[in-house]
């Protein structure tokens, strides 16, 4: 295996989201989908990995293992449950887990908004309401007032490109149906009004997204504190087969272009990479009935990274941080030749000029896969539901082995 070279001020981390891994996120939206009857979600969420209470032990077993950066989000329905009623408790309580990330030598890398929203939000059509950028900005600002000085890296979004692309992979419209009548009733909105981060595919909401990330960046940048700001995309390696190049070429505008074009003069572009999709002169082709595949039907294909980093450096001319990468696998021993192969391709692409600050695993545990539940295990760390009990698997160690 040729030698990595990696800079000393590289980040390495393992990334969470709150509803994920916090539990029993009853404000947010998320919890009202998994409870509907017509519920597209496997399970509820519950009570997660319990790292809302446990991210003290949590922390320290991330610094034992050698990581020197943690990606995770707060979440907006705890602090600001109604609207503009904000809460002190909720804001104290990620203040300290930032303390504690620091008191162990990690660099935390803050999302604010990755795919939950406060129920009140919705009630108001959510992500596609033209005033909820000002909402979002309010938010930010309160809560980068509190917590901005402990802050080493924001994402303000995650994944704003997430609905394009499951309505490429999905053989269903997300968009109608039992499930989709239900939940706008749940919130009291038509339809057509129900303005769901994760699955709305309608350009307005691209453009309400991308309003409030511009503004949350000003406010970000007018401190405290002095970090720097971007948002974080699903990027999919996009290779044409014989035939496909046409088709490949409209997918990459859709999917990508059309979001990393408005990137500029962002402080970095968050690449999120799991596989490779193949296309054909009809569409995607699914992978061969031979090769290895994850628990989510995706192909096993490391080197997607190398593609997505660099076509984000290529398109944006911005700093790249990788904030996730990883392989949902039962077993371990998959996962952890995953992560060497896409370490590889990390340092391939910083040996070829590209300016890559930052590596994060996803994910630091196993946690809640949204409408897949708890089946998907993407951690380093397993974590036993019943007892909460952590146990690193060998992945976790992969960057020890690699500096
Ligand atoms: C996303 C999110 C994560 C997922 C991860 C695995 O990409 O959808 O950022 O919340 O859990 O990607 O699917």
């Amino acid at each position: 295996m040729p030698a990595f070279t990696f800079p000393k001020d590289f980040l390495w981390g393992a990334a969470t989201a709150a509803h994920q891994v916090e539990g029993n996120n009853i404000n947010s939206e998320s919890w009202v989908l998994e409870h509907l009857p017509e519920t597209i979600y496997a399970e509820p969420s519950g009570d997660a990995c319990d790292h809302y209470h446990r991210y003290p032990s949590d922390l320290a077993l991330l610094a034992e293992l050698g990581f020197n950066a943690y990606r995770f989000s707060i979440e907006w329905a705890r602090i600001e449950p109604e609207e503009g009623e904000f809460s002190y408790a909720e804001l104290e309580h990620y203040r300290r887990m930032l303390a504690a990330c620091h008191e162990h030598g990690i660099k935390p890398v803050v999302t604010f908004h990755h795919f939950t929203t406060p129920r009140w939000l919705m009630r108001a059509g959510g992500w596609m309401d033209e005033k909820t950028p000002e909402r979002f900005a309010r938010y930010c600002e309160r809560a980068t007032k509190h917590l901005g000085d402990l802050i080493s890296v924001a994402c303000t979004v995650n994944e704003p490109n997430l609905a394009m692309l499951l309505s490429k992979l999905l053989p269903f419209n997300l968009q109608e149906g039992p499930f989709w009548n239900a939940a706008a009733q749940a919130f009291g909105v038509t339809p057509d009004r129900l303005g769901l981060f994760q699955f709305v595919t309608q350009p307005q909401l691209r453009d309400v997204i991308f309003e409030a990330h511009r503004r949350a960046f000003d406010v970000l940048h007018s401190g405290p504190g002095n970090f720097p700001v971007g948002l974080t995309l699903a990027l999919v390696d996009i290779q044409a087969t014989e035939g496909g190049e046409h088709k490949a070429q409209v997918l990459r505008r859709q999917l990508a272009d059309d979001y990393l074009d408005l990137l500029h003069g962002d402080d970095f572009v968050g690449v999120q990479t799991y596989a490779r999709m193949l296309i054909g002169p009809d569409g995607v082709v699914p992978p061969g009935q031979d090769v290895e595949r994850n628990q989510m039907g995706e192909e096993y294909y490391p080197e997607a990274l190398a593609g997505t980093i660099r076509y984000a450096a290529a398109a944006t001319g911005i700093p790249v941080i990788v904030t996730e990468n990883g392989f949902s696998h039962t077993g371990d021993a998959l996962r952890l030749q995953y992560f060497q192969a896409a370490l590889r391709c990390v340092a391939d692409s910083l040996e070829s000029g590209i300016d890559v600050r930052s590596y994060f695993a996803w994910s630091a545990f196993d946690n809640f896969e949204w409408n897949s539940g708890y089946r998907p295990k993407f951690g380093i760390i397993a974590v036993d539901r019943a007892t909460q009990q952590r146990t690193p698997k060998p992945s976790a160690c992969t960057v020890l082995l690699l500096l």
